[in-house]
């Protein structure tokens, strides 16, 4: 009850902030693009450019019309005259977050750097209704078709439209593929949709996986509750966009949280969603990153995951109706992802502290699919779900243990392949 509280004093807080004019978010290349301006965004390649990474920007139109940035770093100043052929990487990351995340950790710990660094060929995804995902050949981002999408959508067009792109360019016939809580998700419709993709996909990394719904937790209760109010107050449908990148939450936290000393707070509702681990949490850095992140979202994408908390169930789409159900899926309720289908071998890092992606949940999962797996939890108690891209000591405890089963998957040594 005293959390509820305070969070509805947040949510006053976040009125306040928005009543009270902000700038405009300025996102620019170079530092020169974005002088001035009280809150800014490099894009990627800029990211790239100022730690002497070349980042190329590729783009591809899905089956279904939209425009999407992928983004690769073929090099590495550190790698530049080895002429060997460089396995491919695929990075698909969290709701709401572009390619952007792989690399505002800066040159020490941003993992598409260190994955370039150890001689990958990185590719980097983008969903649609992101940034780098808002554009389509018919459609204008103010059409509310343009937002009509869950994740659905991104699991059989996006990924797998992105994945045979990559693999045309480099000639290759499979890559590795590391995905980060949306990214697992999505992979997975991929995968149970289109099962041919498994032979495309040598390796999954999954970090946070969600998918299944057993463990019964706070969240699971209260998301339903909360998507239902949002779904009320704004479009039942979710054919309208959330939390653009923009200035609103840098600003609510620049100007709000930090001066009056109030960020436990202000960071109430994402300890509830996303498990509270402020020991990781890199406070100094925390405007900054979040003039990167959100950007951009549908909202059915978002209430997609509030209905499978609902159900336990990882399924299609529910139109909430029998007459939709039936007319979309020939029957009333929406049909179940069949994950018997996922077959790629896979490694599962997951914290212990996200109730997003719990270990019951993992091991029902794991239960239910075809791949052999390996599961390790991540060596520090209070980790969480975002921890996997803003942890203070993400380097040590994600990104190295990540090369290092890469390399064990490389000499063939990974214990689930040796016979
Ligand atoms: C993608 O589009 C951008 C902007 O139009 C262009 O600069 C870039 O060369 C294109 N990438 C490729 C690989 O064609
Ligand atoms: C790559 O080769 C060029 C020309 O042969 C040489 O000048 C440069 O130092 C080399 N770079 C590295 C990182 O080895
Ligand atoms: C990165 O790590 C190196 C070596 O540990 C250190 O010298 C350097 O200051 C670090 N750079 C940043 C930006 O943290
Ligand atoms: C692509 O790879 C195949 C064998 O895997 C090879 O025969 C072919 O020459 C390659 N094509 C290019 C353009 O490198
Ligand atoms: C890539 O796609 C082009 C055009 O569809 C096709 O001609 C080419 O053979 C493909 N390359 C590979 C390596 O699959
Ligand atoms: C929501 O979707 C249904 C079914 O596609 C449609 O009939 C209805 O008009 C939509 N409602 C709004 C407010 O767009
Ligand atoms: C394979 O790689 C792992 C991880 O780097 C290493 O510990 C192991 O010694 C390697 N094994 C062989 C046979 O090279």
């Amino acid at each position: 009850m005293e959390d509820f509280i305070k969070a509805v004093i947040f949510f006053c807080l976040v009125e306040m902030a928005l009543l009270e004019p902000v700038p405009d978010l300025v996102i620019g290349r170079t530092m020169k693009d974005v002088e001035g301006a009280e809150f800014y965004a490099i894009d990627v390649i800029g990211l790239g450019e100022m730690m002497g990474y070349k980042v190329e920007q590729h783009n591809i139109t899905t089956t279904d019309g939209y425009l999407l940035k992928l983004f690769r770093i073929p090099d590495s100043p550190k790698l530049l005259n080895q002429t060997k052929k460089k396995p491919v990487v695929f990075l698909g990351n969290g709701m709401a977050a572009t390619s952007d995340v792989w690399l505002i950790r800066g040159k020490n710990r941003s993992l598409a750097i260190q994955l370039a660094d150890e001689g990958y060929d990185v590719w980097m995804a983008n969903y649609r209704g992101t940034t780098y995902g808002r554009a389509h050949v018919k459609l204008s981002p103010d059409d509310r078709k343009f937002w009509d999408f869950s994740q659905h959508e991104s699991g059989i067009y996006d990924f797998p439209n992105s994945i045979d792109y990559v693999l045309n360019v480099t000639n290759e016939s499979s890559l590795t593929f590391i995905g980060h809580s949306l990214g697992t998700t999505t992979i997975f419709i991929t995968l149970s949709e289109l099962p041919q993709y498994n032979d495309k996909i040598n390796l999954l990394i999954m970090l946070a996986p969600v998918s299944v719904w057993t463990h019964q937790s706070p969240l699971r209760k209260l998301g339903p509750v909360f998507s239902n109010i949002l779904q009320n107050l704004l479009e039942p449908n979710g054919t309208i966009e959330l939390i653009p990148q923009s200035s609103a939450l840098p600003a609510l936290f620049k100007r709000i949280c930090f001066p009056n000393n109030i960020f436990d707070l202000c960071f109430l509702p994402f300890d509830l969603l996303l498990g509270k681990d402020h020991y990781q949490l890199d406070k100094k850095n925390f405007v900054a990153y979040n003039c990167h992140y959100p950007a951009g979202v549908s909202a059915k994408m978002m209430y997609h995951y509030f209905q499978s908390m609902e159900s336990g169930k990882f399924r299609q789409w529910n139109f909430n109706n029998d007459f939709d159900n039936i007319k979309h899926y020939g029957q009333s309720e929406p049909p179940e992802y069949n994950l018997k289908n996922i077959k790629s071998p896979m490694i599962i890092f997951y914290g212990h502290n996200d109730p997003l992606s719990h270990i019951e949940d993992i091991r029902a999962f794991i239960k239910k699919i075809s791949s052999k797996t390996i599961s390790e939890p991540v060596r520090f108690k209070y980790f969480n779900h975002i921890d996997f891209v803003t942890a203070i000591d993400v380097k040590k405890l994600v990104n190295d243990r990540i090369i290092s089963r890469l390399n064990q998957f490389k000499n063939l040594s990974l214990p689930f392949l040796q016979v």
